[in-house]
């Protein structure tokens, strides 16, 4: 069987195209946020590339970035401002946290205005979505990374509804609100974990099998029913650069459509938090 790659670099410049073509008849610009806490190397890497895709499509970007050694008055308070700041229309508080202020990291979600919260961590985004049915989702400020991943299938014409969607992986991140938005397209989903027995003999029921448990090349062919879509979410830093989750010798030619990485779910992810930024800077407008 031949494995059709699904482009995440192909999809994502569409949707980028027409987020500059909105963003052109704008009276002003969108804005986007990004507060960053401490040094993790990997957050670098992401923060660079959002910021380059904001440029690219005329979206204003500041980056606040703060010490590990900040404190929580400070940290409450840039959100705070940020909220406040007409020209700011999205804030992203990038993830994780240094470990000596994990701590924080759910309370600073909660502190964001929920219409700027471009990455719909809020409690109040993520209860929308939770509730929400079919294309009502489509209006609603939606995770990027799960709802990036949707688009790339509907744009490949790759069909949900009725299908068997099996997750490896239950993140807050991924997993968990991925979940959400499958059964909103009324698939039949299942989600495994650590904890979870026989993970092989549950992911080979899968029609559509997601991989987001952030160990490189730890899921092949064997783990695979055929004919089965692949959705690769991992970005495993290696020497050799970035590799996915998913051994793509070993199931190419048994899965009938696979995401490449890199340039498969991880540039969706950035394409559909500009998105949301317009969407958010439209909701702002209107509700002023
Ligand atoms: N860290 C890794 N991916 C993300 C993301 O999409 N949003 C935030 N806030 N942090 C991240």
């Amino acid at each position: 069987m031949e494995t059709q790659r699904l482009s995440g670099k192909i999809i994502s410049q569409k949707i980028k195209t027409a987020v500059h073509d909105s963003v052109l008849t704008l009276p002003s610009k969108p804005g986007l946020a990004v507060v960053t806490v401490g040094d993790d190397p990997a957050s670098k890497v992401y923060v660079k590339n959002k910021e380059e895709a904001c440029r690219e499509v005329g979206i204003v970007w500041k980056q606040v970035s703060l010490s590990d050694k900040v404190t929580e008055e400070e940290l409450f308070s840039v959100v705070t401002r940020l909220n406040l700041d007409p020209e700011i229309h999205g804030i992203l508080v990038q993830v994780p946290f240094p470990p000596n202020l994990s701590y924080l990291e759910s309370a600073i979600v909660d502190a964001i205005d929920p219409k700027k919260d471009v990455d719909a961590f809020h409690p109040f985004n993520v209860g929308k979505f939770l509730s929400c049915k079919g294309a009502a989702c489509d209006t609603l400020l939606l995770p990027p990374t799960p709802y990036g991943i949707i688009r790339l299938l509907e744009e490949y014409s790759i069909p949900i509804s009725g299908k068997h969607v099996v997750i490896l992986g239950r993140s807050n991140l991924v997993g968990k609100p991925l979940s959400l938005l499958m059964l909103a397209r009324d698939a039949t989903v299942t989600i495994c974990h650590t904890k979870t027995h026989d993970v092989k003999e549950i992911a080979k029921q899968a029609d559509i099998l997601i991989v987001a448990i952030g160990k490189p090349h730890s899921v092949d062919a064997t783990f695979i029913k055929e004919g089965a879509v692949v959705v690769d979410v991992g970005i495993n830093w290696s020497e050799a650069g970035v590799v996915g989750d998913v051994d793509e010798t070993s199931v190419g030619g048994i899965a009938s459509a696979l995401t490449p990485v890199p340039g498969g779910v991880g540039r969706m992810t950035i394409a559909i938090l500009l998105e949301n930024v317009l969407k958010a800077y439209h909701m702002q407008m209107n509700s002023s």
